[in-house]
């Protein structure tokens, strides 16, 4: 059946109103999307740079934007999200799959059927008063055959202009989806806040219903009321892992919430590595590493800094591509001392959001410069000093305050980052933000022990998510918010991997945050992390001695490269130390994530877990 032309234009000019795509599919749901939200006008978002500075502009006549000092931020724009949406809300975050077995305890899940009902009266005229944006997205550089595509439905240019980073957008998309018919990902998004007529809009309209929905088997996404990060760039967490998690256990692949980075030796040889942390636990720092200046001839490029798609090429060894095409970093604690790499990636072009605005017109947040300003806009619009700071503990930038960077601004992007048949991966390491017990480093004895330590994975909470901050909680593979079926099969998923792989990368675990007894870190961090990372490459290579230990392969002192720091071997047995009466107890503690997932739970869970105990 020919789709009736693209739903009538109520009052807008109807300059976008043209459909870029001929997809018969694509056309009916705009068609029905547009009749369900009763938008005021459809924009086809084509991508090019002049309608985005006219989206741009847009956002700083209705106050969403302020554009910032051209001189010190060139192309940069700054907003301030309304106080009560800051972070994804994975309370709000539901797998509706068929079955209830199938999200698992581990996600919210409701039926289908209702959630479809209530996600059809929420979204009943949403969009009244406003413009009805269809940007089409390619996961993945859109000449690979790894990439997928999605097409997201928003009332926000906001989260237009900053997919616009994230993603490859526009028509050349529109044009791969008419070329081979291509199955595409409906993800549908709308800030929850229709306009009545002559009504004044907000500069950050949201509402405080929200909803964050996957339907795993039809693989659409549908999310309401937001419009900060991960619920409304529908391209990152909503796609690339929870429905992609899904797309790639149906076809034998993995898609993972994990940085890639490549290992450069002095004599050229690249080794690359896939990272998974919890959210805000450091891997754009990671991943953007500066050797110290004793590693000559060392250098690290960065692939990607959040999300991983994995795969096993021809030759049975597993390659990676990153999804994105930018970064959505949190801002404070970034600065030219912790990753220069990322503050020159977010110098120009770069989009903020909630840190503070300086009396130049310049950005600041915590930790950027030693030196704070003498006196800034707090996130929320109020005047900031240090003197208030002192006084009330106000904070200038709210902590996930965020910047959305272009990668390829990246000084250490990867000659090969966007290379469609990805990057092969010959390091796979866990981590976790945890002040005891954990090591600084540690390999897993194989793929299985690497699988066990990888999904009892736990770290302190930090501000990504809305929850109590510094808790511990188990964060298997860094996926808890993001899988989008059962803990426990997606664990299956990863022994099975092994099957398809020839040689499977090593497996390692790393943990920068361990504290001595007085509560100071033992661990320097940030560039020294790369004596971790030689180690880890050269290992994966076979090439360094490790020490057999309980837990698994630990490099020795004299394993390390120590010239340009001061760092004792006592220091290095305390901070390496495997202290078995606390293992005991972490064992345990692994126990409550599993005794959830039991009836799901692969055997080899357990057998591992037996051995460790056997080991300690
Ligand atoms: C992120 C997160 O935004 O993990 O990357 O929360
Ligand atoms: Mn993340």
């Amino acid at each position: 059946m020919k789709p009736k032309s693209a739903t009538p234009v109520a009052d807008g000019d109807g300059k976008y109103a043209t459909p870029l795509s001929k997809n018969v599919h694509l056309l009916r749901w705009v068609e029905k999307m547009a009749r369900l939200t009763k938008p005021a006008n459809i924009h086809w978002v084509n991508g090019s740079d002049e309608e985005n500075e006219e989206l741009c502009a847009q956002l700083v006549a209705g106050g969403t934007f302020i554009k910032l000092n051209e001189e010190l931020w060139p192309g940069c724009y700054y907003a301030r999200s309304d106080a009560s949406d800051v972070a994804r809300v994975e309370e709000r975050t539901f797998i509706c799959s068929l079955s209830k077995d199938n999200a698992g305890p581990t996600n919210n899940w409701e039926d289908p059927y209702k959630m479809r009902r209530k996600l059809k009266s929420l979204f009943d005229g949403c969009m009244q008063g406003r413009t009805m944006y269809v940007l089409a997205f390619s996961m993945g550089p859109l000449d690979s055959p790894r990439a997928q595509i999605g097409v997201q439905i928003t009332d926000s240019p906001y989260a237009v202009v900053n997919m616009r980073i994230m993603a490859r957008v526009g028509v050349p998309v529109f044009q791969e989806i008419d070329k081979d018919e291509k199955r595409v990902v409906p993800c549908m998004h709308s800030v929850g806040m229709p306009l009545a007529p002559g009504a004044h809009d907000v500069p950050w309209p949201c509402n405080q219903e929200k909803y964050i929905v996957h339907f795993p088997e039809t693989r659409e996404i549908w999310s309401y009321g937001s419009g900060y990060g991960g619920n409304a760039l529908l391209g990152k967490k909503c796609f690339a892992l929870r429905i992609a998690s899904n797309i790639a256990r149906d076809e034998g692949w993995m898609a993972e919430h994990m940085l890639i980075l490549g290992v450069e030796n002095p004599n050229g040889e690249k080794t690359y590595v896939a990272a998974a942390f919890p959210s805000a636990c450091g891997k754009t720092n990671f991943a953007m590493l500066i050797p110290p200046a004793s590693f000559e001839g060392w250098k690290v490029w960065t692939v990607g800094d959040d999300i991983a798609w994995l795969w096993p090429d021809e030759e049975g060894r597993l390659r990676a591509i990153n999804p994105e095409k930018g970064f959505f970093g949190v801002a404070p604690g970034t600065s030219v001392k912790t990753n220069p790499n990322a503050m020159a990636s977010l110098s120009r072009n770069t989009i903020f959001t909630n840190v503070a605005l300086t009396p130049e017109g310049g950005v600041w947040w915590e930790g950027m410069t030693d030196e704070p300003p003498a006196e800034c806009l707090d996130w929320k619009g109020n005047l900031w000093t240090p003197q208030i700071a002192k006084e009330t503990g106000a904070k200038a930038a709210h902590p996930n305050a965020r910047f959305t960077a272009p990668a390829s601004q990246c000084p250490t992007i990867d000659p090969d980052w966007e290379n469609p048949e990805g990057v092969p991966i010959s390091a796979i390491v866990f981590g976790g933000r945890r002040a005891s017990v954990l090591p600084l480093v540690y390999q897993a004895f194989n793929w299985s022990s690497g699988v066990y330590i990888g999904a009892t994975v736990g770290s302190e909470m930090t501000a990504a998510a809305a929850g109590t901050v510094g808790v511990v909680r188990r964060d298997p593979m860094a996926m808890l918010p993001f899988c989008g079926y059962h803990m426990g099969d997606y664990f299956r998923h990863w022994l099975k991997m092994q099957r398809r792989l020839k040689s499977t990368p090593r497996v390692f675990h790393v943990n920068w945050f361990r504290r001595d007894e007085n509560g100071n870190f033992m661990w320097p961090g940030f560039s020294e992390n790369m004596r971790v990372l030689k180690w880890i490459t050269e290992r994966a290579r076979g090439r360094v001695i490790g020490q057999e230990t309980p837990i698994g392969w630990m490099p020795r002192y004299e394993d390390m490269e120590w010239e340009g720091l001061d760092f004792s071997r006592e220091q290095f047995e305390s901070l390496q130390a495997v202290n078995l009466k606390q293992w005991h107890q972490e064992v345990l503690k692994h126990e409550e994530l599993f005794i959830e997932l039991h009836d799901h739970l692969p055997s080899e869970m357990i057998y591992e877990r037996e051995l460790l105990i056997c080991r300690l």
